[in-house]
């Protein structure tokens, strides 16, 4: 029995003019269930049931679901009249700017976009215009954006990737039709953890950048063994290529300043979306001035071109403002990282129980439950060893209870500043009924 009526009936009937009625592939999903409204840490689809959400609009939602302060913020620039005057700087996004250089310790100094697929496509004609260089260097299991440098080789099946490769690189795995054979020619596909491989590619190939997740947020939580962000540092320093972390997931989630505070490495560009604006469209490229002043690059011949109609779009950037004001306020990430070892503790208690291969992975307040008996080091590791059909089977009994984690085996759950103690409580309370079922 569908449990999903409204949901089923409303994606028929946008499929007449949406195909797939969908408007990014990434929401397909089975049940593709539609969410009417979400306050704090909650949910409401349109069959009026309420769930605790840890997909919190694929991570971007880090202060809660409509957060009274940035609304308050977008309302006030709304009645400010401030809506897209269409020329000329603003206020906002010099503010912004400001704001956002004195939290992350590698911005000199930003240009902003409306999404983090934007970031990563200028972070790398950025690196291609100051190196000279064509070829570029990605992860496997990592996502960065859906253009043609990118959309390849995240949840790849072992069909389409085959066995592990170290070193040396993956074949393109794409995501997409349309990308030109010249193009992926350009893109090498490595392991995560596995600095063999990077020093196999720049042997072989002109290295313009190496873009990667410093932590792999696009199949639960792979961290960076000790050492490994340590080392891109220095071939990038010693080989003249540019090392681009793409916070988009992890900045602003796991530290003001991004994951880079936490690790102490500071690459040459980095790009921000999702929580920056909490919810509100926004990408941001930040680097070192030597690398931003590309864009207004003396000759023309080097300048890297940035436009956009809608950049730094007034409302989106107010709601950013109202974002980085209240996370430097501070209290924010204490009250997260709690609720994450809370959630954490729970969780290994519900597994240990079980007797079942489990691991808890988890930075902050970014989780990933696999269900395999280590800590994956990098994709081809969850692929080989994680109980996907386990993994999906445990989604779902979750939605039917009423928390909701993107039905999708190792999607990574995002806990907010909105989540409370009790909502951890019930979340685990309810995991181990289901748990015990299963
Ligand atoms: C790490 C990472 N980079 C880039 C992107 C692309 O951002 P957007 O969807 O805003 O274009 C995403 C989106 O999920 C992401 O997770």
């Amino acid at each position: 029995m569908n449990a999903w009526p409204k949901s089923s009936a409303l994606l028929k009937s946008n499929e007449q003019w949406i195909p797939g009625g969908v408007v990014s592939l990434n929401r397909k999903s089975d049940p593709n269930i539609c969410f009417e409204k979400g306050k704090g840490s909650r949910v409401w689809d349109l069959e009026g049931n309420e769930y605790i959400d840890y997909q919190a609009g694929f991570a971007a939602a880090f202060l809660g679901h409509n957060d009274p302060d940035v609304n308050e913020a977008v309302q006030q620039t709304l009645g400010a009249s401030t809506l897209l005057m269409g020329a000329g700087p603003t206020n906002l996004e010099g503010e912004f700017a400001r704001l956002f250089c004195e939290c992350v310790p590698s911005a000199d100094s930003v240009q902003i976009t409306t999404t983090g697929s934007e970031a990563t496509y200028h972070a790398l004609r950025i690196a291609r215009a100051v190196t000279g260089r064509d070829h570029i260097i990605v992860m496997q299991g990592g996502y960065n954006g859906w253009h043609n440098d990118v959309a390849c080789n995240v949840i790849s099946s072992l069909a389409d990737v085959g066995e592990r490769v170290s070193p040396g690189e993956y074949p393109f795995d794409s995501l997409s039709a349309g990308i030109p054979a010249q193009h992926k020619a350009l893109v090498h596909v490595v392991n995560y953890n596995d600095i063999a491989s990077i020093e196999y590619i720049i042997k072989r190939y002109p290295v313009a950048g190496v873009l990667l997740e410093p932590i792999l947020q696009n199949v639960g939580i792979v961290k960076p063994l000790p050492g490994y962000l340590e080392s891109l540092r220095k071939l990038a320093d010693e080989n003249g290529f540019l090392l681009i972390f793409d916070e988009v997931k992890t900045g602003f989630r796991h530290a003001l300043g991004g994951y880079q505070q936490l690790c102490g490495v500071r690459p040459d560009l980095s790009t921000f979306g999702k929580a920056v604006a909490n919810g509100y469209p926004m990408g941001v490229i930040a680097g070192k001035k030597e690398y931003l002043d590309y864009f207004i690059h003396p000759e023309k011949s080097k300048r890297v071109l940035i436009a956009g109609t809608f950049n730094a779009h007034p409302l989106t950037t107010a709601a950013a403002i109202a974002t980085l004001r209240k996370l430097a306020a501070g209290g924010v990430y204490e009250h997260v990282n709690k609720l994450g070892q809370l959630l954490e503790d729970g969780l290994n208690d519900i597994f240990s129980a079980t007797g079942r291969p489990f691991k808890v992975a988890r930075q902050g307040s970014a989780f990933c439950v696999y269900f395999m008996d280590h800590a994956p080091v990098d994709f081809h590791d969850i692929l080989k060893h994680h109980d996907f059909a386990f993994d999906k089977n445990y989604r779902l009994q979750l939605i039917e209870k009423g928390i909701f984690n993107f039905p999708l085996p190792i999607k990574q759950g995002s806990i907010s500043f909105a989540h409370t103690v009790k909502d951890i409580e019930e979340t685990l309370e309810k995991t181990k009924i289901i748990v015990a079922q299963l």
